[in-house]
């Protein structure tokens, strides 16, 4: 009979996430992987601190959470490893990074019809004067409406597009070549999500993807989409990551929404690498 592993897990300053102690993801065995993969699912987001790992590394433990993910721009990869995208203000490895990438409050890949189950951040180079990642708790924060707002947003589908998206995004801004396009049609998700693990509810809002709401008028969508987003990114469901080099930050994005943060960049560079694993249909 395979031993149990315990894992030393320690809950994120939000109640929210958590930590594992005591772990040397290159050199842990698939048991401690999976047991890892397991505090996942139950607590959002899942750190551990103090890691030095090659590519090869990265691809293995993001495994243990599902098939790696493509990215959509692949000129951002790091050569030889297209699951592997560059966040960064500077070039690494004859490879240019891709700078201010995350910021806006969004969840990965919601313009998919399977959007992406995580994201891994693996941060290798940390600047000063910012360059942190929030994480929005959208489980806290359907627990925390009243009875009367679950009821009238129970139903509710968001119309999700990433022309849309890449064509008003603040940074990164671009007309989508005919292929990207034709790669990328609209899709249309429950607001309301449920997690596949427990079947915690999620208030899944985001920014940037979401074209509107079907069945309402465009400025009633947009009113409401902004009242979410303030309502989920209010400071008691929000757990601010201040990045040290090897960690390595795994978040859950069936229940979170995350926004990058700007740095200074004219003085110091940032340097992470992003790995993904693709997800199932929301419900
Ligand atoms: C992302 O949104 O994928 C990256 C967030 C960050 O750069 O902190």
């Amino acid at each position: 009979m395979a031993t149990e592993v315990k894992l030393d897990i320690r809950k994120l300053d939000k109640g929210f996430g958590a930590e594992a102690r005591g772990v040397d993801l290159a050199n842990a065995d698939d048991s401690t992987l999976d047991a890892l993969v397991n505090a996942f699912e139950h607590h959002g987001a899942l750190l551990v601190r103090g890691q030095k790992l090659e590519p090869d590394d990265l691809l293995r433990y993001i495994s243990h959470f599902g098939e790696p993910e493509e990215h959509t721009l692949k000129e951002f990869t790091l050569e030889g490893y297209p699951n592997i995208y560059i966040l960064s203000n500077r070039e690494v490895g004859g490879r240019k990074g891709s700078h201010y990438d995350g910021v806006g409050w969004h969840t990965d890949y919601s313009y998919k019809e399977e959007p992406v189950k995580c994201t891994m951040l693996y941060s290798i180079e940390v600047p000063s004067g910012g360059g942190d990642t929030l994480l929005a708790d959208l489980c806290a924060a359907y627990d925390a409406l009243s009875e009367e707002m679950k009821q009238k947003l129970d139903k509710l589908v968001l119309h999700h597009s990433y022309k849309y998206f890449m064509e008003t995004r603040e940074f990164g801004r671009m007309k989508l070549s005919p292929e990207l396009e034709a790669e990328n049609p609209d899709v249309f998700h429950p607001l309301i999500r449920t997690h596949p693990a427990d079947g915690r509810k999620a208030l899944w809002v985001s920014t940037g993807t979401v074209k509107d709401i079907v069945g309402m008028e465009k400025a009633e969508a947009d009113a409401l989409i902004d009242e979410l987003i303030a309502f989920v990114t209010q400071d008691r469901f929000v757990y601010r990551h201040e990045w040290k080099v090897g960690d390595v930050l795994v978040w859950d994005n069936r229940c979170t929404l995350h926004t990058g943060t700007k740095y200074d960049d004219a003085n110091s560079y940032r340097v992470a690498y992003r790995l993904w694993a693709k997800g199932d249909k929301p419900f």
